[in-house]
C-alpha cells in the first residue's frame, strides 16, 4: 500500500484481507504515524519509512496505489521499474499520455499494471449492460457534496475535478454500453484561482450510429448516482451503478488482479481501455475548457 489513503483503509485493505489470493504485506506513508496507525489496523507486518523503501521490500509482489491523482504516473512508473506489478487507482493518469506512459512503463519492466475501476467487476452493472439490447442512448450520472476544502480533489495540483473523480466512470459506463465517442461537447463550472477545479461538468457525446450520451460529474449537488438507458424497446435504470456493495467489487477487484500476477495472466481491464477513458476525458476536458 502506497499512501494511508480514506479508500485503502475503508474498502481495499479489508478486501485484500479478505481475499483468497492476497495477502497485505507493507504500508508506507509520508507520515509514519499514519502509516503505524493503518497497519495496526488492517495486522500489516511491516511499515516501510518511505514509499522508495517499500519498493524495495523482497516480499512486496504488487503494489496499490491509492495516491492524489498527480502522484499515479510517477509511483506507478517508479513500481513497475522496481518489478512490482501495479493496480492503480482511478483514473490511471492525469490525461491519455499519462495513462500510455504508464503502459509503455508497465510494459518495459514485464509486470502488469491495471486500474482500480472496481465497479467493473461487480455483477449488477456486468449483468445490467449484457442484458442490453439496441441501446439508443446513455444518461450517467456520479455526484456528491464535497465538503472538505482540504481534500485533494480541489486542487488543480494534485489532480482534482469532478470530471476526473467521478466523470472517468460514467464515460466509462458510456463507453462501455455504446463504443468510442466520434463527437463531443460539454460545459463547466470551475471553483475560482489558478489551482481551482472543475466542481461540476456536463457532457453530450455522439457515437457512430447516432447514438448519444448524456454524462455528468459534480462535486456539488446530493449524492446522486444513475444510469438509465433508452433501448429500441424500452428504458432500463440503474440505481447506484457505480457503488453495488453485495457482492463486495473490491475483493473481486483484488482477487482477479491477484490471479492475473500469480497465473502469469493480462489483466482483465486492460491498459487500452483505460488509456481510450482518458482520451475522452480529455476531449471532455477541451471542449469545457478546463484542461
Ligand atoms: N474505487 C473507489 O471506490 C474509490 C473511492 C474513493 C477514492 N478512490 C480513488 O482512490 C484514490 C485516493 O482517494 P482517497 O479519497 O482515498 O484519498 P485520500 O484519503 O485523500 O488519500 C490519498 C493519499 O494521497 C496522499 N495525499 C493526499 N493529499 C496529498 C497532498 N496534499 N500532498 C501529497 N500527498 C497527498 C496521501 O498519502 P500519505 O498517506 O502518504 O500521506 C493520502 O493518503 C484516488 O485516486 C481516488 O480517485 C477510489
Amino acid at each position: 500500500m502506497l499512501g494511508a489513503a480514506g479508500i485503502a483503509d475503508s474498502d481495499v485493505m479489508p478486501a485484500i484481507r479478505a481475499s483468497s489470493n492476497g495477502r497485505l504485506v507493507a504500508v508506507a506513508s509520508r507520515d509514519p504515524e499514519r502509516a503505524r496507525a493503518i497497519a495496526s489496523r488492517h495486522s500489516v507486518p511491516v511499515v516501510s519509512p518511505t514509499y522508495e523503501a517499500l519498493l524495495q521490500e523482497p516480499d512486496v509482489d504488487a503494489v496499490y496505489i491509492p495516491l492524489h491523482h498527480s502522484a499515479h504516473k510517477e509511483w506507478a512508473l517508479r513500481a513497475a521499474a522496481a518489478g512490482k506489478h501495479v493496480l492503480c487507482e482511478k483514473p490511471l493518469g492525469m490525461n491519455a499520455a499519462e495513462a500510455e506512459e504508464m503502459g509503455a512503463g508497465a510494459e518495459r519492466a514485464g509486470v502488469l499494471l491495471m486500474e482500480a475501476f472496481m465497479y467493473r467487476f461487480h455483477p449488477r452493472p456486468r449483468d445490467f449492460v449484457a442484458g442490453l439490447r439496441d441501446a439508443m442512448y446513455v444518461n450517467a450520472t456520479f455526484g456528491f457534496t464535497l465538503q472538505d476544502p482540504a481534500n485533494f480533489r480541489l486542487r488543480r495540483k494534485l489532480g482534482g475535478g469532478a470530471l476526473l473523480d467521478v466523470g472517468c466512470y460514467t464515460v466509462s459506463v458510456a463507453r462501455w454500453i455504446l463504443g468510442e465517442p466520434v463527437a463531443v461537447a460539454a460545459s463547466a463550472r470551475r471553483s475560482d484561482g489558478p489551482d481551482g477545479v472543475d466542481l461540476t461538468v456536463g457532457a453530450l457525446l455522439r457515437f457512430a450510429g447516432g447514438t448519444t450520451a448524456s454524462v455528468w460529474a459534480s462535486f456539488e449537488g446530493p449524492e446522486e448516482q444513475e444510469l438509465t438507458v433508452v433501448t429500441k424497446g424500452g428504458r432500463e435504470r440503474l440505481e447506484r451503478p457505480f457503488s453495488s456493495m453485495q457482492p463486495n467489487p473490491y475483493q473481486l477487484m483484488v482477487e482477479s488482479f491477484a490471479a492475473s500476477v500469480l497465473g502469469g495472466q493480462p489483466v482483465a481491464l486492460p491498459v487500452s481501455d483505460s488509456v481510450a477513458n482518458m482520451k475522452v476525458l480529455d476531449w471532455i476536458a477541451r471542449e469545457a475548457t478546463i484542461s
